[in-house]
């Protein structure tokens, strides 16, 4: 009895420090505590991992495909805006989930623009501008040139500022970039055409969530599982976008 009581404990007492030791990064060494934190955080993260065998850039694409799975906002044949794209990882589920490789012969062949402000490896599918700001004129002109006449179905937005860790100025940096985003939206979408858009949770959010339900038929807050619980990110899913036209109506009447 002993002996399979001394068996099954060095057992379990390798297994567990087996997991342990994956969990633990071995060249922390000259790192500073947040670089530690960090790298110890992508070790035992999941979907770190699942990233990596799936192909995908970050573990950003789990957001996306969740939100899509369960709200259906790009289909095939779509045209598609990816906002704050780098490094890439949403560009690669867009592409995919709207046939702008073309891999899926039987159906329409849809198109992805992707913007961020660094510079980041092209997508084979997309179009890519990167280094450029989102919220400048010129690089809004860029993309609407390179659309032609194409109406828009799906803005996505995983923008985030650089935090300064000063609240007050970072909270209004992301509500900037929110209606910047909203606003391109709105000049830019056909009919029915869907908006997914990264959130602070914050005092801001429901009056965003307001001015959504303006201009798109449903608006729903989502916390997708694979965000990490410990970060304030949420993001607006809004279906069914009204049109311009009947906001103008719905102003006059
Ligand atoms: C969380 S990352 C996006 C990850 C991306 N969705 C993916 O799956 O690979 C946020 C990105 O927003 C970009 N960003 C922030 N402000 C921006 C702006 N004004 N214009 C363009 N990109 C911006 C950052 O450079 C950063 O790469």
């Amino acid at each position: 009895m002993e002996s399979i009581f001394g068996i099954s404990l060095r057992r379990s007492l390798s297994t567990s420090l087996q997991s342990w030791a994956k969990q633990v990064p071995n060249n922390l060494k000259g790192k500073s505590k947040s670089s530690q934190e960090w790298l110890t955080r992508q070790l035992a993260d999941p979907y770190v991992e699942k990233a990596k065998m799936m192909n995908y850039r970050c573990r950003s694409a789990f957001k996306l495909l969740e939100i899509d799975d369960k709200y259906s906002i790009i289909k095939a044949g779509d045209c598609i805006i990816d906002c704050g794209a780098a490094p890439g990882s949403w560009t690669q589920v867009a592409v995919e989930r709207c046939n702008a490789n073309g891999k899926q012969d039987k159906k329409p062949k849809g198109s992805v623009y992707s913007i961020d402000l660094l510079h980041f490896h092209s997508v084979s599918g997309a179009t890519i501008f990167g280094g450029m700001d989102f919220t400048k004129t010129e690089s809004k002109q860029k993309i609407i040139k390179s659309l032609g006449d194409k109406p828009v179905n799906c803005v996505l937005s995983d923008m985030a500022p650089n935090a300064t860790g000063v609240r007050i100025l970072d909270q209004e940096a992301i509500v900037n970039l929110c209606y910047d985003v909203l606003y391109f939206a709105v000049i830019l979408s056909a009919p029915q055409a869907n908006l997914v858009m990264k959130v602070w949770d914050n005092g801001d959010v429901p009056k965003m969530e307001k001015d959504l339900q303006r201009f798109y038929d449903k608006v729903k807050r989502v916390k997708p599982r694979s965000s990490r619980g410990d970060s304030a990110e949420q993001f607006f899913v809004a279906r069914g976008f009204k049109g311009i036209v009947s906001q103008e109506l719905a102003k006059k009447s």
